[in-house]
């Protein structure tokens, strides 16, 4: 049975649509009666017609408008929801980090509506994938909604394994490794260092921004997404909330809406000051007022995820290192086929690193694999030693031979090479052999000042390769 009369609930709509935004329609009025009957039991009231009567007599305060809005609101929400948006921002946004590098490495982004916090968290993780030396930047990413429970568990930063349920397997262990910290319950709790790029604030859509512009930064945004929110607004309020959006952009700055709010809101009514990109169904605006930045280029993207594998590499993570890199080079390599032309140089440092993880991680049939293909693309001696160095790994000493004399053929001084056919030569029991390549080594080294370092050897000194080199010559004698 209902709790309102016809009219009655009529009214009640209007003032939460003018408050809270979201308008109901009419078969599901009974929601909306639901919704302020709990809220009437949060607020003390005796009863939902009580709250109704207070609502009746002006604008509801702000305790009021929040307890209304916990029972109203809907938590869909996951990371990387609706991931051609994020493609396309992947698209978008190098530009404007480049141009943000040579203006003090700042960046405000503002998720509007962003529930329990997947798609503030999302644009972190983005972010940290297309900036490599994210640390030196001021990122600024504030999540607003006018749920307070949402929030809270926003800020708390854990969450289930559905939450991941919009990526696919082997992306979402990759964001679980890089991104989250494993709880024993089986849950997933954010990492500090994304923690700290993202704040979460009471924002409520329906309102005048005015109110919120300290805990929004005072400051202009240079992004802003604002997805799923709007669909239950009707078309005034759509209106203004966009209007009032559009406002905190700074010119140039993009404004990211879902395709289920983009028709309810009326393509080109969505704000004057705002000119559409529709790219692959995505609805993205730019604020007018700054030369456009919207060239779509993949390649700055991998690039940051080349010094991405490099620096897993370097701190010993070849696992993941192979993972990045291995995905990032098929990507190349499709764009490649794509263009009909592939970034060879891009190429050959993913195939480079790759190679090393590859080799770190003992597999040297597929290290020895990749880097006959990078000495395919470019014979050049440092090459030629690395694929020498897996090959003679994996056991095929005869094929690692023959690739050390083409580099010395090349680099008739290369130390590192000839220390090598040396080192084949006395485990195949060749000592004369092994004597000439030591004598090679001896005096390349003799000429190099003791404390410079070897090339191709991983930090050995001149003087500590002498050592070794004058004790194996006495060995071989
Ligand atoms: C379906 S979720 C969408 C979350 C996220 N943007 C996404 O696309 O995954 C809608 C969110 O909008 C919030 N919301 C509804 N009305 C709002 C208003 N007037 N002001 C701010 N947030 C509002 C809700 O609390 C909810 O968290």
């Amino acid at each position: 049975m209902s709790l309102f009369d016809q009219e009655l609930i009529n009214r009640l709509n209007a003032v939460i649509s003018a408050s809270i935004g979201i308008h109901y329609a009419p078969d599901r009025l009974a929601d909306l009666e639901k919704a302020i009957e709990l809220a009437a039991q949060d607020l003390n009231f005796s009863d939902a017609q009580q709250l109704a009567l207070k609502l009746f007599q002006g604008t509801p305060n702000a305790e009021e408008v929040q307890a209304i809005a916990r029972h109203l609101t809907i938590a869909e929400t996951y990371f990387f929801r609706e991931p051609r948006a994020f493609d396309e921002l992947e698209a978008v946004l190098p530009s404007l980090i480049e141009m943000r590098r040579g203006q003090g490495k700042k960046l405000r982004i503002l998720s509007a509506g962003c529930c329990t916090g997947e798609e503030a968290y999302s644009l972190a993780m983005l972010l940290t994938g297309l900036i490599p030396d994210i640390e030196d930047w001021q990122i600024n990413i504030i999540g607003g909604d006018i749920n307070q429970d949402y929030l809270a568990k926003a800020k708390l930063g854990v969450y289930t394994p559905w939450a991941f349920r919009g990526v696919m397997s082997e992306p979402a262990d990759r964001l679980k490794a890089r991104f989250f910290r494993a709880l024993e319950n089986g849950n997933f709790e954010i990492v500090d260092r994304l923690k700290k790029m993202v704040q979460f604030v009471y924002l409520n859509l329906a309102d005048d921004f005015q109110a919120y512009e300290r805990q929004l930064g005072n400051q202009p945004f240079d992004l802003i997404l604002c997805r799923n929110v709007l669909i239950y607004f009707d078309k005034t309020m759509i209106k203004a909330a966009l209007q009032r959006l559009s406002r905190l952009l700074t010119p140039g700055g993009w404004l990211l809406l879902a395709a289920t709010e983009v028709p309810s809101a009326g393509e080109k009514e969505i704000a004057q000051n705002l000119k559409a990109r529709l790219h692959n169904d995505v609805y993205l605006f730019q604020r007018e007022g700054a030369k456009s930045t919207a060239a779509i280029n993949v390649v700055p993207s991998l690039k940051n995820e080349l010094e991405y594998g490099r620096k897993l590499l370097k701190q010993g993570e070849y696992a993941a290192s192979e993972k990045v890199l291995s995905s990032a080079l098929q990507q190349l390599n499709r764009l490649g086929q794509e263009r009909r032309k592939l970034d060879i140089s891009l190429q050959k440092q993913f195939l480079e690193l790759l190679v090393r993880s590859l080799s770190n991680l003992g597999r040297f049939e597929d290290a020895a694999a990749q880097a006959a293909l990078l000495v395919q693309i470019d014979d050049r001696y440092d090459y030629l030693y690395l694929c020498a160095v897996v090959l003679s790994e994996s056991g095929r000493s005869d094929e690692a031979r023959l690739l050390l004399k083409k580099a010395l053929a090349a680099k008739p001084d290369f130390a590192a090479a000839s220390f090598m056919l040396a080192s084949i030569a006395l485990h195949q029991g060749d000592n004369l052999t092994a004597r000439h390549y030591l004598q090679m080594v001896s005096e390349v080294l003799q000429r190099l000042p003791p404390e410079s370092l070897v090339e191709c050897t991983d930090g050995t000194s001149v003087k500590e390769l002498l050592n070794i080199v004058e004790q194996l010559r006495s060995d071989a004698k």
